[in-house]
């Protein structure tokens, strides 16, 4: 199989697993909160950050079944994050995955805590997967790592700086900062998880946490520049918003050229994390090529 084709089986994977994990027992979600979770959940969306999981745990020899809750659960997390980036009081956005935001549909209450929902499944699902039954002390490692990935001083933190960067007067380094923290660090630490859980050895591990970093980068980027280059079909969300907000973002602070050149360099960066490696990873440099190529 092409690592392409590798990549759009394990997509399919996760696809067919998102909602059986959630709730065991379905029933016992109130209405309209779990139509709200059902709803962003399966909207769509490239399911990049379980795919890398997934990737990155195959590549050092991890067992796909016992990867799969992980890989869930870090959709959830990036679903959850979402909801409320697109909410009136942070990016008050309208479209999200081609079709009206949750708090368009379910009003901001309902949509609050469908993401406070989807947070706290996924440490539940984690937590209660048969690999944290067999081998806790790896689930307890990588259940930690990406709560300090998606936390205070990540992810959340990131979305903090965001929400403060007041317009004008961004420089490239504090725009790299706040798109480390919002979106690499998430993406670092799915690649990372993948090689703690599929018991890669501490070389790898952090070769695969490098690279998630970078790829991680590079996935920002190519979002900013998306928004001043892409389309609402392909993208499925509002564009050309960023520079209107006064949003700090690289081709903000430094120029479209420079933005398309700092692009090329995370990705050969992304690449040249992974070279020790042999074909096993040649699903994670399709990654690479995906992520450089897209339109969505
Ligand atoms: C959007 O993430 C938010 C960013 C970090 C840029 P994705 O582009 O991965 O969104 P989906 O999951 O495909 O909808
Ligand atoms: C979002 O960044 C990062 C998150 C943690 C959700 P953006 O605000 O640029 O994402 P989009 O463009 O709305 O998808
Ligand atoms: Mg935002
Ligand atoms: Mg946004
Ligand atoms: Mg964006």
């Amino acid at each position: 199989m092409t690592a392409a084709g590798a990549i759009t089986r394990l997509r399919g994977r996760i696809e067919g697993s998102l909602m059986g994990f959630l709730a065991p027992d379905a029933s016992r979600i109130p209405s309209p909160l779990r139509e709200a979770m059902e709803y962003s959940l399966m909207a769509g969306g490239k399911r990049v950050r379980p795919v890398l999981l997934l990737c990155a745990g195959l590549a050092v020899g991890g067992e796909e079944g016992e990867l799969l809750p992980f890989a869930c659960a870090v959709e959830y997390i990036h679903t959850y994050s979402l909801i409320h980036d697109d909410l009136p009081a942070m990016d008050d956005d309208d479209f999200r995955r081609g079709k009206p935001t949750s708090h368009k549909v379910f009003g901001e209450g309902t949509a609050i805590l469908a993401g406070d929902a989807l947070l706290t499944e996924a440490f539940r699902v984690m937590a209660q997967s048969p690999l944290a039954q067999a081998d806790p002390g790896k689930a307890v490692r990588a259940i930690a790592d990406l709560a300090c990935a998606a936390g205070a001083s990540g992810m959340v933190g990131g979305q903090q700086m965001d929400l403060s960067a007041a317009p004008g007067n961004s420089t490239a380094s504090l725009v790299d900062e706040i798109e480390l923290r919002k979106t690499a660090a998430l993406i670092a630490s799915s690649a990372r998880t993948g090689a703690i859980l599929g018991g890669g050895s501490p070389v790898q591990i952090e070769a695969l946490g490098e690279y998630g970093t970078r790829l991680g980068l590079l996935f920002q980027v190519t979002d900013d520049i998306l928004d001043e280059t892409g389309s609402f079909e392909e993208m499925g969300k509002g564009i050309a918003k960023d520079r209107a907000r006064g949003k700090w973002t690289y081709p903000v602070a430094r120029g479209m050229q420079a933005a398309i050149e700092r692009a090329a360099e995370l990705g050969r960066e992304t690449l040249a994390a992974v070279s020790t490696f042999g074909p096993e990873a040649e699903p994670l440099r399709e990654l690479v090529r995906m992520v450089q190529d897209r339109r969505k």
